[in-house]
């Protein structure tokens, strides 16, 4: 239904031009005397360490505001029409480009749709940049629990049922931030999570990091947009070709929130650096470009690639690799815990042993994120080091998993606000003592980085002992302390 709906924009935009792009090579081509920022004057100033080995070419791109290359914080020229390609090819009626990934999007969002003491619906297994918008606008999150997929002790979708009970706890909620795909490709129910939101009029507004290609193919999830999202984030960068850091912002208007969607260009003034990489902002425009002319084959490319490792991996005895409806099948889970293997451990004997990197793992599986440009070597490398990875371990006892519902801790009690917490005067103490205490800082295992535990809440001994373990472990994880380890920690005073 939301599909269908009539957007405001642009919808008969020539896809097939690359405006940014055309006019930094103009620049570029009037040979200037150049005395603004970057002082490497399109080039010439890189060291000839780098340069020597990659040319120089790419670093002429790099250069700022000049009347012909217009300016991400007022656009009007190139920027401005690259965005408005943008928003009629995902449907938008707006679009904006990031400089500071999907973070700097997030932050934005939350800070746009809930004030200071209003109520926001947080997805409990948000990226931490939702808890940083948190801080910003010092809204006060009421927490919704994603599903636990205990056959591959992960966290699953956020269901419609646990949005309408979201919304009967805590009326009156501005909106709901959920992140959908999620890391390892699962997608929550938007079509019937937007109506919820709608009903309750409150905005539906989607991390949508790692989906920013699943509108090229019927075979993919629908995309936040087109199921009713209001707003979206999607980090370029992750799967579309774009650089690092490259992500863009969409809006959809469905009638709900629009003082705060007016809200949203200001707001990323505030979290975005005043001088944009015209490197990155070219290559979302290419980026762009490459996905109207050929998204559909680039996706059937992934997705075959994926299918292909899929099939031989899941041929493979002591291997499993996740199969699931509404979920991105571009993303392979795989877990050897059968022949005694923790994500962890398989991690890194496919990085040690066969130079194989995977996106991450956790005490169950590992995660590879396919792509359009992957190549086929690479998806026989990966099977062929599962192989005998595979025929190594055969027969070794299974690594015992914990019950799926024991998995994640449960919900913490949230005692003040996160933005309360953050600015509060708070004092150092060893982990050790910490249980109890009320947390002064967050502590995310990276990646994902997904908060355990935010600043303002409570450190049940359930979610001390969860995280323990990752210490003991000597998992990386944001929050802890300079060396790497988590020896001290911020709490408030009682
Ligand atoms: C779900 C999710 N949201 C947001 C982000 C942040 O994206 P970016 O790295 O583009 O800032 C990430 C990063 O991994 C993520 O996994």
């Amino acid at each position: 239904m939301y599909r269908e709906r009539e957007w405001v924009g642009e919808k008969s935009m020539n896809q097939n031009r690359t405006p940014l792009f055309d006019t930094v090579t103009d620049l570029i081509g009037t040979n200037p005397a150049y005395f603004k920022v970057p002082g490497h004057r399109l080039d010439r100033g890189i060291s000839a360490r780098w340069t020597d080995l990659v040319g120089t070419g790419i670093f002429a791109y790099d250069v700022t505001e000049t009347p012909l290359t217009d300016d991400l914080h007022r656009p009007e020229g190139a920027i401005s029409e690259a965005q408005r390609l943008l928003s009629a090819l995902y449907g938008a009626d707006q679009s904006f480009f990031l400089v500071n990934g999907s973070t700097c999007g997030n932050e934005a969002m939350i800070l746009s749709a809930a004030l200071e003491g209003e109520k926001i619906m947080v997805a409990r297994n948000a990226h931490k940049s939702a808890m940083a918008g948190l801080i910003l606008s010092g809204a006060e999150p009421v927490y919704v629990m994603p599903e636990v997929l205990g056959q591959w002790g992960i966290q699953g979708e956020i269901t419609a049922a646990a949005v309408r009970e979201g919304f009967e706890r805590a009326p009156g909620c501005k909106a709901l931030f959920l992140v959908s795909p999620s890391y390892y490709g699962i997608c929550s129910d938007l079509e019937a999570i937007a109506d919820i939101c709608h009903a309750h009029d409150a905005l539906l507004l989607v991390d949508e990091a790692h989906g920013g290609h699943v509108y090229f193919h019927d075979r993919l999830p629908t995309g936040a947009l087109w199921a009713g999202a209001d707003v979206c984030v999607q980090s370029m960068h992750k799967v579309t070709g774009a650089l690092t850091q490259s992500a863009v912002l969409h809006i959809r208007n469905h009638g709900a929130g629009e003082a705060a969607l007016r809200r949203i260009g200001q707001n990323l003034q505030l979290v975005q650096s005043t001088s944009p990489s015209y490197l990155l902002m070219v290559s979302l425009d290419c980026a762009r470009y490459e996905l109207a002319m050929n998204g559909t084959k680039m996706m059937e490319r992934a997705l075959r690639l994926a299918e292909y490792a899929r099939k031989r991996i899941q041929g493979i005895a002591g291997f499993r690799c996740m199969e699931r409806e509404r979920t991105d099948s571009t993303r392979l889970v795989i877990s050897a815990r059968d022949i005694g293997l923790t994500g962890y451990a398989l991690e890194q004997t496919l990085f040690e042993q066969y130079a194989v990197h995977m996106e991450l793992a956790d005490d169950e599986n590992v995660l590879a994120i396919v792509t359009y440009a992957n190549e086929m070597e690479d998806m026989d490398r990966l099977v062929r080091a599962c192989e005998e990875i595979g025929a190594r371990y055969a027969g070794q006892e299974a690594v015992r998993r914990a019950d799926g519902h024991l998995c994640f801790p449960g919900l913490p009690q949230q005692v003040m606000t996160p933005r309360s917490a953050y600015f509060a005067q708070t004092k150092t103490v060893r982990w050790q003592e910490a249980a109890g205490a009320i947390a002064g800082q967050m502590i995310a295992p990276y990646p994902p980085g997904i908060p355990v535990i935010y600043p303002g809440e409570r450190i049940s001994r359930e979610v001390w002992e969860y995280i323990e373990q990752f210490r003991l472990d000597k998992r990386h994880m944001h929050g802890a302390d300079a060396n790497g380890r988590l020896e001290w920690i911020k709490i408030l005073p009682t």
